[in-house]
């Protein structure tokens, strides 16, 4: 069941302390995507409980780098399309595009809008929610060309940063929630 398979994440993420900087707990998912099992149990979940909550999803969009992982396995076995949501500069365009301010500095978020048919269902999935603000440039961006957003699902949240409050009024779900 979910909690067994929580647990079972719980215990394959690896936390670095002070990666990429100091002060970050970094949650490796790589020891996970390397367990057969494990990975394949994670991917029929998010997609079963996306079935159950959302019903048809014509579109799964995935975030650079992780969220791809996830996302792409989670759209073929929902029968869905993938949209990449990349870092600035990488898709060749037409793109949109959402900046969206971090700690220091700023990032920003592209997608192809012509990839996108108005009205799309579309499920958000990434590896983890921190503060939320990739999540909630994701959503902006995907409403910007005409998707109809219809939930976004984690691996892990990490409940201290409050992601969700940048995500008021969605529907989210994560599988693990770590403090
Ligand atoms: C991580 C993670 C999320 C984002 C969450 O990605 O995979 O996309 O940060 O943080 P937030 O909720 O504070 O926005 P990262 O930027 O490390 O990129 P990567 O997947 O390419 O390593």
């Amino acid at each position: 069941g979910r909690e067994a398979l929580a647990r079972r994440v719980d215990d394959l993420l690896r936390t670095v302390p002070d990666f990429p900087s100091p002060g970050i707990q970094f949650r490796d998912i790589m020891p996970l995507l390397a367990d057969a099992a494990a990975f394949a149990e994670v991917v029929a979940h998010l997609a079963q409980a996306a079935r159950d909550e959302h019903g048809g999803i014509d579109l799964v969009a995935g975030m650079e780098a992780r969220g791809f992982l996830l996302a792409a396995p989670v759209a073929t076995t929902l029968g869905a399309g993938l949209v990449p949501v990349r870092k600035s500069g990488k898709l060749p365009g037409p793109v949109e595009q959402v900046s969206y301010a971090l700690e220091y500095g700023e990032a920003s978020v592209e997608v192809q809008p012509f990839t996108i048919r108005p009205g799309a269902r579309v499920l958000v999935i990434d590896d983890v929610l921190a503060t939320g603000g990739t999540a909630a440039a994701t959503v902006d961006l995907l409403e910007r060309c005409g998707a109809q957003v219809v939930g976004l699902s984690f691996l892990v949240e990490l409940s201290a940063l409050d992601g969700r409050s940048l995500l008021d009024g969605r529907s989210v779900d994560a599988l693990l929630a770590l403090g």
